[in-house]
């Protein structure tokens, strides 16, 4: 019945800002959730309390197996990558810290990072990309000083969908004994990730995304081995645990997680992140399929579409997102025309990324994004490139 009910007759393309659609089992867990359970996991004594709180920490579980940490516990859930970025960087940075980033950052990153540099509470190293969008993890070295607390680095990116280096950077953070902060965001269910590997001490995830659940889904995971207490938490208040004290618990993950969780969204979350898990071909599966209709729609575009800028490159690894232009007719206006003439939904401008354009050369008007998905197919892009063609053509 809901399956019938999931809109139908747009082509979907804007999948880095979030998925759509979600799998029919994101659907029926969260009505599952909303109908016969309902409860506030972790509060009351109940047996709905009590199954909600079990659906929690099976979420845990399996956003711990995605990246290879051993104890749930160290997962602690936002609302989006933003809320764990902000606790990461917020709360691990101290006076006189000196953090390096790079030149690829989304705004949830460069933000906070910037308003603790105004503060004059650290300084700010911004290692450049190359046009490609990627970074050289020996600029990374050369740019640690005996200050450097962190290093914070986007994954993948939302502009270019190209994936950076970070098992060299991540090495490199360990032979200094630096933090390193990754921003998953983009890549988290689409690039395989394990947090010990590529010595990760702090990762944020959107669960919107590539792990396909509901918006307002997200967190942080925090490695085995990293000393959470080192992490301030950025809200206080009530966690159903501690409750005759007024300090806020030290332990995982109520340090991070007070007031009550998105238990809706999270139930989506867990269908979602075991919907992609158990997907024949699994996660590799997904990035082959993603890479494969990147370097599809490349080279259909480049050879139908006059006027057509790529700036994503089809040699490199993806996430299947591509930024690209077509000359002489302002990204607003082509999407505007692809979403109420031909029911194509995709992104256009700076995509919350203002120092990724100005790497690229697209600054300020910036670029069209398409944003694959798992269920988007190569005939749907052509009638995407079709749908360009006219536009460029001006018809
Ligand atoms: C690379 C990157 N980081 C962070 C974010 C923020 O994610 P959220 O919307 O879940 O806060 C996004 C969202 O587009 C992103 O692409």
């Amino acid at each position: 019945m809901l399956k019938d009910k999931i809109k139908s007759g747009v082509i979907y393309l804007d999948n880095a800002a979030t998925s759509f659609p979600k799998p029919e089992c994101v659907i029926d867990a969260v009505v599952n959730y909303m109908t016969q359970i309902g409860a506030n996991p972790g509060r009351s004594g109940h047996k709905l309390s009590i199954e909600a709180g079990q659906i929690v920490f099976k979420v845990r579980e399996s956003i711990a197996a995605l990246f290879k940490i051993k104890n749930p516990m160290n997962v602690i859930f936002t609302s989006n990558a933003t809320e764990a970025l902000n606790i990461a960087i917020k709360g691990i940075m101290q006076e006189g810290d000196h953090v390096i980033t790079t030149s690829m950052e989304h705004n949830s990153t460069i933000r906070p990072l910037h308003e603790l540099e105004k503060e004059a509470l650290i300084s700010l190293a911004i290692v450049q990309a190359d046009r490609n969008g990627i970074i050289d993890p020996k600029k990374i070295k050369e740019a640690i000083t005996v200050r450097t607390k962190s290093v914070v680095v986007n994954h993948a990116s939302n502009v270019l969908g190209c994936i950076q280096p970070i098992r060299e950077i991540g090495k490199i953070c360990k032979e200094n004994g630096v933090i390193f902060i990754v921003d998953c965001a983009q890549s988290a269910g689409v690039v395989p990730i394990d947090i010990n590997r590529d010595n990760i001490g702090i990762l944020a995830f959107a669960g919107h995304k590539g792990l396909y659940g509901p918006t307002g889904t997200g967190g942080m995971v925090i490695a085995d081995d990293f000393d959470h207490k080192k992490i301030k938490p950025l809200k206080y208040g009530g966690t159903g645990s501690l409750s005759d004290k007024i300090e806020q618990p030290d332990f995982l993950p109520d340090r991070f997680e007070s007031g009550t969780l998105n238990v809706a969204g999270l139930s989506g979350l867990l269908a979602g992140s075991q919907y992609i898990q158990k997907k024949p071909g699994g996660i590799k599966g997904i990035y082959l399929h993603k890479n494969e209709l990147q370097k599809y729609f490349i080279k259909q575009a480049e050879m139908q579409i006059p006027g057509f800028t790529c700036y994503s490159s089809s040699n490199l690894p993806s996430v299947g997102v591509i930024a690209f232009r077509l000359n002489n007719i302002s990204v607003s206006d082509v999407a505007q025309i692809l979403s109420d003439k031909y029911e194509i939904m995709c992104r256009q401008g700076l995509h919350c990324s203002p120092l990724a354009h100005q790497t690229i050369g697209t600054f300020p008007e910036g670029t069209l994004r398409f944003g694959f998905g798992i269920f988007n197919t190569k005939e749907e892009i052509d009638t995407a490139v079709h749908a360009l063609k006219s536009i460029s053509e001006g018809n």
